[in-house]
């Protein structure tokens, strides 16, 4: 039994309460803290996981998974800071925010994880970047991985590739969702129901996603067999080329990375 506290229940700190107890772990290892009371009620009632406030929690838990907002993360600490046990693991699933930041306000030697989690996580299909810190150790590392495969897939990466993690998957969902808002326009432009629309369109990106993680294949091999000489689809990878759809997504991705590379160092001059 592990002993695990959700700093701050809102999207994903919701999400990974209820994926924890889904892939078997006890409402009594768990608890969470909450600024608003009502929230705290309705998500004990939910879950019947505990609401505590930070001391308790410093006490109690094992690991504290940190799900603030990263512009809350200074009360945060502060509250921790004092209180926080030896034994104590952080687990920061905040976007952007470096180990160094917890390694520099927390005592001498606490352990960090750092992690980039994507929103896929509310339906249990996260991708979680995983990083340690300069005191976390291997067994921490795997609990951490296996705490969070509960909620989805795992990779560990150096903390210096989060940059471009945070623009490739913590990102990623909102590029899949722009592309399938736009091919559901193209359905409309073509004279169909949006419902119909947006059920094939829809449908499209599960077999595909499926097929992809299924199989194994390359997505190369995946698109050519479905583009025969001569064909239709051939005509539409024509003009995806023509409009210079692959150079865009290469140079929108380097600019997320970008962003989250200043973001970074506005944090740390902060
Ligand atoms: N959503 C994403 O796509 C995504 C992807 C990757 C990483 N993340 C990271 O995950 C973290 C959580 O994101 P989210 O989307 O779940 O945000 P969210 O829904 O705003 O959840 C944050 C929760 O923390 C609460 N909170 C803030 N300060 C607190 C404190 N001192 N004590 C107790 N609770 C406190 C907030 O309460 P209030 O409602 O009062 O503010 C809110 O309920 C962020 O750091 C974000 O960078 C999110």
């Amino acid at each position: 039994m592990t002993t695990i506290a959700v700093l701050g229940a809102g999207k994903i700190g919701e999400a990974l309460l209820g994926g924890l107890l889904n892939g078997g772990r006890r409402a009594e290892e768990l608890m969470f803290t909450e600024r608003h009371e009502e929230r705290a009620a309705e998500l004990t009632q939910r879950y019947g996981v505990p609401a505590v406030t930070v001391p308790e929690a410093a006490k109690r838990a094992e690991v504290l998974v940190v799900a603030v907002k990263p512009q809350d993360i200074e009360p945060v600490l502060d509250e921790l800071a004092p209180l926080i046990g030896p034994g104590s693991l952080v687990v920061s699933l905040c976007a952007g925010l470096p180990t160094a930041l917890y390694e520099r306000r927390l005592p001498e030697g606490t352990p960090v994880v750092r992690v980039m989690p994507n929103t896929p996580m509310v339906v249990g299909e996260a991708m979680s970047v995983i990083s340690p810190g300069r005191h976390a150790t291997a067994d921490q590392l795997t609990l951490v991985e296996d705490l969070l495969s509960c909620v989805g897939s795992v990779v560990r990466v150096p903390e210096a590739q989060q940059d471009a993690v945070t623009a490739l998957s913590g990102s990623g969902p909102a590029y899949f969702f722009f592309l399938v808002e736009a091919m559901i326009d193209a359905g409309i432009l073509l004279g169909l129901p949006r419902a119909v629309a947006e059920k094939l369109i829809i449908q499209s990106a599960v077999g595909a996603a499926t097929m992809l993680s299924d199989t194994g294949q390359h997505p190369v091999t995946l698109r050519e067999a479905v583009t025969s000489p001569g064909g239709t689809t051939i005509n539409a990878i024509r003009e995806l080329e023509r409009h210079g759809v692959r150079a865009a997504l290469l140079a929108a991705i380097e600019a997320a990375r970008d962003r989250s590379v200043e973001l970074g160092k506005a944090q740390q001059d902060g």
